[in-house]
């Protein structure tokens, strides 16, 4: 007997419902992964604003939800159990998603999970490449995260190795969009110029790479400033700011780093699978730094198709397939969402 599985993701711009079955066996099968994005909204202010975010989940939720069931074929009624972003995130947007699954799972008489965003964007790479293996090193990289994750079991243990002391990746992005007068956000636009440009046209600096700094934690502050005098000095001796080259030399030091970090903690953790997750895995630059580097290193890569790294409702739907696999306990309905969810409470 196979079970359906609802994924609600609210957690910042982008309002996701996703429907799964899980198979006995275990395997996760993707039905429906229905996204609705406030992203345009947001454009003109450069960055996500909460309460724009919260208005818009609470407009696309309803809506949203009636389209993945028209995609997967499905009724509300067919759904057996309920699995919702509880956090990280935005507290107003997060609100609006727990509290729509709460009201679905009391109308449908359902058990509800409050599952964890992060573990949710590696989860989803099960719906792509099959089951993971027992242990695999996570690389998260997203606008609002940069982690390095090591985990034992995708529904009950996973460690963090190292993370941001500042900006994260796709933050960095954002703000040198910003610099370079290209739009928000600024991953795609970036990605595009830098495939025109020069990678070892300017030695940016690699934050966090010193002899003394923390193996596993990344900084991408100083490489932002280094870009933004960079280009601030070229204008000032009115010269035309080559885009495309800063754009390359930019890119070419987040990949380098974090791809450097990611197979040195692999190899550190005796680990031989690398998942790399999150919207900036979507980058052309990093997947392949990041294939190069894995196959020298024998360690297997596996990268979700665009579609899956950034937010949305089927990486909750899957988080939420292995947390009911695994028999883990039922949220109570009186949960409240957790802005500051840690990344190892994967459920409530
Ligand atoms: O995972 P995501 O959709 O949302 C968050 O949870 O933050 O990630 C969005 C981030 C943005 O900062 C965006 O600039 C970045 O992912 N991004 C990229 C690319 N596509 C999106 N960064 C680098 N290269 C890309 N191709
Ligand atoms: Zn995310």
């Amino acid at each position: 007997m196979s079970r359906i599985i609802m994924g609600i993701e609210s957690s910042c711009d982008e309002t996701g419902v996703g429907l799964v079955r899980l198979s006995d066996d275990g395997t996760v099968e993707l039905l429906a992964d229905e996204v609705a994005s406030s992203v345009d909204q947001h454009a003109r202010f450069g960055g996500v604003v909460p309460e724009v975010a919260s208005r818009a989940h609470l407009e696309a939720m309803v809506p949203t939800a009636e389209r993945a069931f028209a995609t997967a074929g499905l009724k509300l009624s067919d759904v057996d159990a309920i699995a919702v972003t509880a956090g990280p995130g935005l507290a107003g947007a997060l609100l609006v998603g727990v509290s729509a699954a709460k009201a679905y799972a009391t109308a449908l008489d359902v058990p509800l999970y409050g599952v964890n965003h992060l573990a949710g964007h590696i989860a989803v790479d099960t719906l792509q490449h099959g089951p993971l293996p027992s242990l695999v090193l996570a690389l998260l990289v997203s606008g609002g995260h940069t982690q390095l994750l090591r985990v034992d079991d995708i529904a009950s243990k996973i460690t963090e190795l190292g993370s941001t002391v500042d900006d994260a990746a796709g933050e960095a992005y954002d703000k040198v969009a910003r610099v370079l007068d290209l739009p928000y956000p600024g991953g795609p636009p970036i990605d595009k110029a830098a495939r025109e440009g020069n990678p070892s046209a300017i030695a940016f600096p690699r934050g966090m790479t010193g002899p003394r700094d923390a193996k596993f934690d990344f900084s991408f502050s100083g490489l932002k400033t280094a870009v933004a005098r960079w280009v601030e000095k070229t204008e000032r001796g009115g010269a035309e700011v080559p885009v495309n080259d800063v754009a390359a030399s930019f890119q070419e030091a987040v990949a380098d780093v974090l791809t450097a970090k990611a197979v040195r903690a692999a190899k550190d953790q005796g680990i031989g699978t690398l998942v790399i997750s999150g919207g900036v895995a979507a980058n052309s630059r990093l997947s392949s730094l990041a294939a190069e580097r894995c196959a020298a290193a024998g360690i297997e890569l596996r990268v979700p198709r665009p579609r899956l790294c950034t937010d949305n409702g089927a990486m909750i739907a899957a988080l939420g397939a292995h947390v009911v696999a695994a028999d883990r306990p039922v949220a109570p309905l009186d949960f409240s969402a957790n802005p500051a969810l840690p990344v190892d409470v994967i459920s409530l």
